[in-house]
């Protein structure tokens, strides 16, 4: 079974205008500058017709650090609504359906572009917002945070579905003691050390990771401790320590991949309205990493729900020059696309054989096909299915002109 699971595997080619095309290529491209842990950009995309598919990549995810999948779970979050900042802002409509239930556990969001809307100037916004959005990991120069400020990227992130808490200054301690413990089990712990060998430091091949020029050259002093990467960065940064941040936790009632599909919205929401109002955002996300330092966390919620990520808010210093930006996989890295134009049928096919060409199974999860051979479909061939001779086309899936039918072994029609 694909990372897509069964039915959007089947889900047959519709075609779609040009217009169309170019804002889910466009909304690709926008999912790729989200943010991710250690940059490991673990999405993958698969385009057909109105449809994007969104699955976990299982080869760019941390078997150490994050076993369960959960930080690149919210990292494919945010790409997810990235996306949909990208689409608002062209004016698409769009209908989403998070953890579809495809039989695959890694296929994490079905978007379906179904409409015109009008175009809002905060769609504007925060699509701008997006290209202007980096990790600042530079200790912060004691800009004052007006506290007012917060209200806003509280409600952007209420409004995907997740909270968070702003920390006051005595659990900001519990929090400095619980990420002093995540980073001493992480320093010490040899597997995770290698782990970070992998993604972080020196001059990254393949755009993916964390380049030494992103890293600072050594933990600069700061309330609550920050990743150590492994590695002394090449980054510029000044003399200045945290004092004045402040530091929020991420969090949702359930613990479950839907849970951290949407906090990765609501980290992407935050973020973009963080940056439009000049608030720099640094994720900490090593006290989720250890499960001590979790459930640590999870206490300074008092039961309110459970953690998936730590937050530090500064002001962005207005005179400052950008910190260095982290690079990125090419989007052809990170999609797949069906063809979008329905394959010409063969002269000799009955009218009822061709129904399925319009049909697009996102509308209909369960459905199947008469007229495909779903199991063929599953083995990456085209399956479809001649229905009065019950011979069946075994070229590969999406393959150039018209099907060759044969009879399957057994005669059997469709197996
Ligand atoms: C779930 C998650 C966890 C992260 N954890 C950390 C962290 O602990 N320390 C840090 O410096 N950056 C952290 N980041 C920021 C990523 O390293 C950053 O998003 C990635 O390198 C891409 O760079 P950019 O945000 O500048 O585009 C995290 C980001 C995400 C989405």
């Amino acid at each position: 079974m694909s990372v897509y699971g069964t039915e959007a595997t089947v889900a047959a080619e519709v075609s779609i205008g040009t217009a169309e095309a170019q804002a889910l290529d466009d909304a690709v491209a926008t999912a790729g500058d989200a943010p991710s842990i250690l940059n490991t950009q673990p999405w993958h995309w698969r385009q057909h017709g109105h449809v994007l598919d969104l699955a976990l990549d299982p080869a760019r995810t941390l078997a150490v650090a994050d076993p369960d999948r959960r930080l690149a779970t919210v990292s494919c979050g945010a790409a997810l609504h990235h996306a949909l900042v990208s689409l608002a802002a062209a004016g698409w409509h769009t209908t989403v359906i998070r953890a579809p239930g495809t039989g695959s556990s890694d296929h994490l969001a079905t978007v379906r572009v179904d409409g015109r809307i009008p175009i809002e100037p905060e769609s504007i916004a925060r699509l701008r917002a997006v290209g202007r959005r980096y990790t600042d990991r530079r200790p912060v120069a004691g800009v004052h945070l007006d506290a007012d400020k917060l209200r806003p990227i509280v409600a952007a992130a209420a409004s995907q579905g997740s909270s968070l808490l702003l920390l006051r200054p005595r659990q900001a301690f519990g929090l400095a003691r619980a990420a002093d413990d995540a980073h001493r089990t992480e320093t010490d712990g040899p597997a995770w050390q290698a782990e970070l060998q992998r993604w972080a430091g020196g001059v990254r091949p393949g755009d993916t990771g964390l380049p030494g020029a992103v890293l600072p050259p050594a933990a600069a002093p700061a309330t609550v401790v920050r990743r150590d990467f492994g590695h002394r960065g090449d980054m510029l940064v000044g003399e200045a320590n945290d004092r004045s941040a402040a530091y929020a936790i991420l969090y949702g009632d359930e613990d479950q991949p839907l849970d951290w599909i949407r906090a990765g919205e609501a980290l992407s929401a935050a973020w973009l309205t963080a940056t439009e109002i000049e608030v720099a955002v640094l994720p900490l996300s090593a006290t989720i990493e250890v499960p001590a330092s979790r459930e640590a966390v999870r206490e300074l919620l008092d039961g309110a729900g459970h953690p998936f990520l730590v937050l530090r808010f500064t002001a962005l210093d207005p005179t400052a020059a950008d910190g260095p930006h982290t690079p990125r996989l090419s989007t052809g890295q990170t999609v797949e696309r069906a063809a979008t134009d329905a394959p010409t049928p063969p002269s000799d096919l009955p009218e009822e054989d061709l129904v399925h060409e319009n049909l697009d199974c996102g509308d209909l999860p369960e459905l199947h096909i008469p007229s495909i051979n779903e199991e063929l479909v599953h083995q990456g061939e085209c399956g479809r299915v001649h229905l009065p001779t019950g011979d069946t086309c075994t070229l590969h899936r999406h393959h150039d002109g018209s099907c060759q039918f044969v009879m399957l072994s057994g005669g059997q029609p469709g197996r």
